[in-house]
């Protein structure tokens, strides 16, 4: 069970002034991180592309960006690009708000499945997704070339109002 907050959260739009943070963010949470200029390409190049931050607000101490969501929409399809959060506030629920937006968004823009892939060792990526109604449906051998390690795919279907109220709205 995530540890209760001690801060406000916004979940939003990435911006410019956001990409450095993002970039970041990325680069401390995987071992295989996005290059430096593709959240900037995300933004402004890649017309099917959805990105949001967590912001949250600390009392005295401004905003500060702590996660990143990025999904693709292609058709009736949504793809879950890449997610991360700041390892100092994970566990408390911000990756769990970042899914939810990203799953409001598939819906409004029409998406009828959400796919992704995830490394097989990451329990906590894997549980995340799961509470979101996806389910393991195949696995790319050594599909990552750091360790050799496979990837799973996970996908969800039936996306819509339905699905919203089953698996989004008492998350989010
Ligand atoms: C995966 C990640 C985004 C989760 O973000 P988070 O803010 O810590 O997640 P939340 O606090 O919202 O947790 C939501 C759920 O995820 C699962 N989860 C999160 N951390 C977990 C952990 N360490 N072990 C097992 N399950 C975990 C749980 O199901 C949790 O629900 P619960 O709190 O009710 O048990 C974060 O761990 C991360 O950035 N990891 C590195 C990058 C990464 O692996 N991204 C995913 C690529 S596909």
């Amino acid at each position: 069970m995530a540890s209760s907050l001690k801060f406000g959260i916004d979940i939003r739009p990435m911006r410019d002034e956001d990409l450095a943070r993002v970039s970041a963010i990325d680069q401390i949470s995987f071992s295989q991180p996005w290059p430096d200029d593709a959240y900037r390409y995300e933004l402004h190049n890649n017309p099917k592309s959805r990105s949001f931050v967590a912001e949250i607000r600390k009392t005295n101490k401004g905003l500060e960006v702590v996660g990143v969501i990025v999904v693709w929409l292609i058709l009736d399809e949504a793809h879950i690009a890449t997610l991360a959060v700041d390892p100092g506030y994970r566990g408390k629920g911000i990756g769990r708000k970042l899914v939810a937006e990203a799953m409001k968004e598939a819906v409004r823009q029409g998406a009828n499945v959400a796919t992704l892939e995830v490394r097989a060792s990451n329990d906590a990526a894997r549980s995340l997704y799961q509470d979101f109604g996806f389910k393991v449906v195949g696995r790319r051998l050594r599909y990552y070339l750091d360790n050799g390690e496979d990837a799973i795919l996970m996908t969800v279907d039936g996306l819509g109002e339905m699905y919203l109220d089953q698996f989004v709205h008492q998350q989010s």
